[in-house]
């Protein structure tokens, strides 16, 4: 979409203050090569502000925000400041904050990257808040269970862990495997682990730290048959694998687009079923936290005061910057290069990765490391020789993510790297 164009479709969402109040030039509009173009992967990494000679592999916790995102959050940010002065309060008029408006229109953007109908999304801050909204929403008694694996983010563990020690619920946390050999053997875990007591299971669709695609439509139809509630953690999987809460049959999925949807930080979407959501307690309230029309669906759980708008429009452009890169395009890309990140480790002697290599579990985060060099000593040397950004997850291991903004070339001197300090 032309920047002009993207301009005038966050104007008629609401986004951005009425024409006639916008004071700043609007910015340039995007010249997108073709996709066909030898260039266009190069073009994509000059739309980032990292500076040429730094590689960032480090996605999986906070994705790199292109520039035409950011100037369009800073452009709006600006412009809120011009005009505040112009701000009434009408409903026909458009809101300088978040937090209290339904935000509609952009509910009904984000919606179909879930297969979902836009009332089933609430627009939250991130995948923590949203699984907070889940553990402390849904109604449990002493003694339940609630089922996730040993490998959880501290953002999806915290929450039910709170509710274990404060209302005693039982939180059971599978043994899943460093890897897993394959998913029936994750799927066996779950199975064995349901009881009568079991109401609720809340699994990543993408682990954090070693990047297992979990097979989360089987996990689900085993909820479904004990109708036990499903909430499945997707901060890693947005931007990055395709979603589809209805082919996953889950109740409930949440997500952090500041990873690999590379939206500003501060943006999070919540998705619950409609027949679900009346199972689900505001545990954030302001005015409408006891809305239960149908048609505002989630809007009860976007309860949480004044926020900066700005961040939906850079969410609204990071869709948009994505889409045109393509998500089928992105998905290959983000495969083809993690592909070769593990076969080229595969052929180093001492090299590991701890990462799964099934295909059915693998995705764009590979966990890897050098015998005899300590995880945060291999981030290190990848920084200072080549200014290659890794993560070290433990004192063993590294976590890159490997998205569509980096390059096969980057992947080969990451290997140059590893091969030297043999
Ligand atoms: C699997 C998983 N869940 C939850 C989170 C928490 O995300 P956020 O801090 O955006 O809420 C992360 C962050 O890395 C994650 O990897």
């Amino acid at each position: 979409m032309l920047r002009r164009d993207f301009l005038r479709s966050v104007a008629a969402i609401g986004l951005w203050p009425l024409a006639k109040d916008i004071q700043s030039p609007p910015p340039e509009p995007i010249r997108w090569p073709a996709p066909t173009d030898p260039n266009f992967w190069r073009w994509v990494r000059g739309q980032l502000d990292i500076p040429k000679g730094e590689t960032y592999f480090n996605t999986a916790t906070l994705g790199a925000v292109p520039r035409p995102v950011m100037d369009a959050v800073a452009a709006h940010m600006r412009d809120i400041e011009k005009t505040i002065a112009h701000f009434d309060y009408r409903p026909e008029h458009p809101e300088y904050i978040a937090g209290y408006r339904k935000q509609e229109e952009l509910r009904a953007k984000v919606a179909p990257l879930f297969n979902a109908a836009p009332e089933e999304i609430a627009l939250v801050q991130n995948a923590t808040m949203g699984t907070n909204f889940i553990a402390n929403g849904i109604d449990l008694q002493p003694g339940d269970e609630v089922l996730m694996t040993d490998q959880e983010h501290v953002g999806n563990r915290g929450p039910w862990e709170l509710r274990e020690k404060r209302q005693g619920i039982v939180l059971k946390k599978l043994p899943i495997g460093t890897p897993p050999a394959d998913p029936d053997a994750i799927v066996r875990v779950f199975a064995d682990a349901i009881t009568p007591r079991t109401r609720a299971i809340d699994v990543p669709h993408i682990t954090s730290k070693l990047g297992i695609v979990m097979p989360v439509v089987r996990i689900a139809e085993l909820a479904r048959a004990k109708n036990i509630f499903f909430l499945v953690d997707g901060a890693q999987a947005i931007g990055h694998i395709p979603i589809d809460v209805k082919a996953i049959g889950c109740d409930a999925y949440t997500t952090s687009p500041h990873k690999w949807l590379l939206a500003p930080p501060g943006n999070g979407l919540l998705y619950v079923r409609a027949d679900r959501q009346k199972d689900v307690w505001a545990t954030l309230a302001s005015a409408s936290w006891n809305d239960y029309d149908s048609k505002d669906g989630a809007y009860r759980l976007m309860q949480f005061g004044t926020a900066n708008s700005s961040l939906l429009v850079g969410l609204d452009a990071a869709i948009d910057f994505c889409q045109h890169v393509g998500h089928d395009r992105i998905q290959q890309r983000v495969m083809e290069l993690s592909n070769r990140l593990r076969s080229g480790l595969q052929k180093i002697d001492r090299a590991r990765i701890y990462s799964p290599t099934h295909p059915a579990l693998a995705c764009g985060i590979v966990t890897w490391g050098m015998d005899g060099v300590k995880g945060p000593q291999l981030m290190d040397e990848l920084w200072s020789r080549r200014k290659i950004r890794v993560r070290s997850v433990d004192e063993n291991m590294v976590r890159q993510s490997t998205h569509f903004y980096n390059s096969p070339e980057e992947i080969d001197t990451t290997l140059e790297i590893a091969k030297a300090l043999l």
